[in-house]
């Protein structure tokens, strides 16, 4: 794997795409705003997530927030009276919001969420859409909807249920606070909490354990788990056998086996 910190060429104002040591970072780069996400921003972020899929030098990515206050503090509020108005306005934007959480929920790779600061509205519904949330001990969490108003379909508010159940999730969106990192992650909303000191090598740490890991069976127990999420009816129980087939088939599950027999460090190709 490539140690070397490569910028990725799709790249816009607001957001910073670069890759080093088969990871990818995603860091949203409008820090005077906390982070808002721009409708350039939602566009943009699908766009990098595509990139991000295809690079096979990628096996996992990280989102953040540059700046130190926040991760993001939602949509960005400002624009709104220019591009989020009309009704025309409104289907285009929800669209392009739309675009980017399925491109993070649905990247085949794993996607870590590393939060310092303000994690709010839709900021946290981007942290949502990725696998594992590590946050430092000074970071918040909330939806303000009920302040603003707002109201969430049922498409919207499925992964947050999923993540901590109905009770919490209630808690959360009744009460419209800013919930303190501690009982974030009582509720399940965050994996881990750590200080700020540590989180950069935490999250770095821990990217390179899973990118170091078998490809196929990260990838494997991501749409399996995907899959379990939905509704009965609705999985596809025929791609989880594939998925499964195709690691005892792989390369890897050699690689695997000979790596403990041997006592060394397996090296996986994701073959
Ligand atoms: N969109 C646009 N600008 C935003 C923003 C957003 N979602 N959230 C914060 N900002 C801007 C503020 O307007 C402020 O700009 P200014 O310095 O030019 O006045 C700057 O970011 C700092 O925010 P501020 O409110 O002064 O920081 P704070 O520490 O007092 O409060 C928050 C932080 C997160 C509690 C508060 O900014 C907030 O409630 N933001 C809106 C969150 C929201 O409702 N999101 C829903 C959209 S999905």
């Amino acid at each position: 794997m490539n140690d070397a910190l490569t910028a990725l060429p799709v790249s816009t104002d607001g957001i910073i795409a670069e890759r080093a040591g088969g990871v990818g970072y995603l860091k949203l780069n409008q820090p005077a705003k906390l982070n808002a996400i721009s409708y350039a921003m939602w566009v943009a972020i699908a766009e990098i997530m595509r990139a991000f899929r295809e690079d096979d030098s990628v096996r996992v990515v990280v989102l953040s927030g540059e700046g130190g206050r926040a991760f993001s503090a939602g949509a960005d509020i400002s624009e709104f009276s220019e591009v989020r108005n009309t009704e025309a306005q409104i289907e285009v934007y929800e669209t392009a919001g739309r675009a980017a959480y399925d491109a993070i929920t649905h990247c085949p790779k794993p996607v870590v969420a590393r939060i310092e600061g303000y994690c709010v509205g839709g900021g946290l519904a981007v942290a949502l859409c990725a696998d594992l949330r590590i946050a430092t001990d000074d970071s918040r969490f909330g939806i303000p909807a009920a302040r603003l108003g707002l109201g969430y379909s049922h498409k919207s508010l499925r992964p947050l249920v999923d993540l901590v159940g109905p009770t919490s999730a209630k808690e959360i969106l009744f009460s419209a606070k800013r919930f303190p990192a501690a009982q974030a992650q009582r509720m399940g909303l965050v994996n881990q909490v750590v200080s700020r000191e540590e989180i950069g090598a935490f999250v770095d740490d821990y990217a390179h354990t899973i990118a170091g890991n078998a490809p196929l069976t990260v990838a494997a127990c991501k749409t399996v788990i995907g899959e379990l999420l939905k509704d009965p009816e609705d999985r596809d129980t025929v791609l989880c056998d594939r998925v499964v087939d195709a690691c005892f088939a792989s390369e890897d599950y050699k690689e695997g086996r000979a790596a403990f027999m041997e006592k060394r460090r397996p090296r996986f190709t994701g073959r």
